[in-house]
């Protein structure tokens, strides 16, 4: 099969496509035909070995994908050959075939085309989950998203918009603050060309409710500052490449909590609250509310492309590979 390989950490140039054997079934596993695998930022960091865990080299890197089963090892119940799933993984999505436990895939819904359901497992789940616990959003309340154009950020927009909140887009150009429009932002933040603080004060004169807050770097402070009291700040993640430092008496000023949100964590310790979110999600997918935006999409042949197109911040939603064509 083609894959891309990572053969030593480093930057997404080193990511090669060449052909490698089939991954084996090994007991209670599901053999997926990939057909089209979408590129998050932690892909990137995991490349570099910037993430919280390590995957030693060699790996094929990927970490969501869409495709129809090929091959279901004995005893596995729930699929069948053909059937069309979708599911994540930490590593292996940037191939032509994956092998998974069958707790990493479900069933596509209806008729969402593979790209779809491929973008759709890493950023909105983590949004979702997210906003529903973490942050614990309510119908009419104020909500800042940061990086609002990115895959987490985006899906933040679309699914704060979805369960009632006034969402505030704060993204870096006036094409990102388009298409967070186009996904329910109500207010809209240019952080590029204003000083962030400033900007938010004059949109939300009150303050915010809530932050969502995947980029980190010197927006988390502005965005924090402009709480209101007993706000909620959720860190996500560091896409801006700097984890930030708060001054706590910002915190006891205003009685704020500040919350994290990491997916291994909260699956293994609230996981009752984690198969409710996955429900209500995958109606709103099926539903076609909550459904991805595809930005750019590139041939298997480019995965380290399209890594660097993730790197450099210009993902505007979702980047996915197509892996059958
Ligand atoms: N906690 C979890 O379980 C979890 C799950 C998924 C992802 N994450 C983390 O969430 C973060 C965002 O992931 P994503 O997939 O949404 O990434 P993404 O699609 O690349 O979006 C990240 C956004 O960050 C902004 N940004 C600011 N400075 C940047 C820089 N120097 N380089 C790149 N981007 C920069 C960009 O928006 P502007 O240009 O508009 O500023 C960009 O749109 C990552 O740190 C990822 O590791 C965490």
């Amino acid at each position: 099969m083609r894959a891309a390989v990572c053969h030593a950490y480093g930057p997404p140039e080193g990511v090669k496509v060449e052909d490698l054997p089939s991954p084996p079934l090994a007991a209670g596993r599901v053999r997926v035909r990939v057909r089209a695998a979408a590129v998050n930022f932690p892909d990137v960091l995991i490349v570099a070995n910037q993430y919280q865990i390590s995957v030693p080299p060699p790996f094929v890197p990927g970490s969501e994908f869409a495709g129809v089963v090929g091959e279901v090892a004995d005893g596995v119940t729930g699929f069948a050959v053909g059937d069309r799933v979708f599911g994540t993984a930490m590593v292996g999505a940037f191939a032509e075939e994956i092998a998974v436990a069958p707790d990493a895939i479900r069933h596509i819904p209806g008729d969402a085309d593979d790209r779809l359901a491929a973008a759709f497992g890493v950023a909105h789940r983590t949004a979702y989950h997210v906003l529903r616990s973490v942050a614990r959003l309510e119908p009419g309340e104020e909500v800042i998203v940061l990086g609002a154009a990115g895959g987490v950020g985006l899906a933040a927009v679309q699914l704060g918009a979805i369960l009632g909140a006034s969402v505030t887009a704060v993204a870096s150009s006036a094409e990102k603050l388009a298409v967070a429009k186009a996904h329910g932002a109500t207010h809209l933040v240019d952080r590029s060309a204003d000083d962030l603080r400033s900007a938010l004060k004059a949109t939300l004169p009150d303050g915010a409710d809530v932050v969502v807050d995947p980029v980190g770097g010197d927006l988390a402070e502005p965005a924090l500052r402009s709480l209101r009291w007993g706000g909620r700040f959720v860190t996500v993640g560091y896409a801006s490449g700097a984890i930030p430092r708060i001054p706590l008496n910002l915190v006891l000023l205003k009685g704020i909590q500040i919350l994290g949100f990491e997916f291994r964590g909260f699956a293994a310790k609230v996981p009752d609250e984690l198969e409710r979110n996955e429900k209500e999600l995958m109606e709103l997918f099926g539903a076609r509310r909550a459904v991805p935006h595809i930005g750019a999409a590139f041939a298997l042949d480019d995965a380290a492309a399209a890594l660097r197109y993730v790197a450099d911040g210009r993902a505007i939603g979702k980047v996915v590979l197509d892996v059958s064509a």
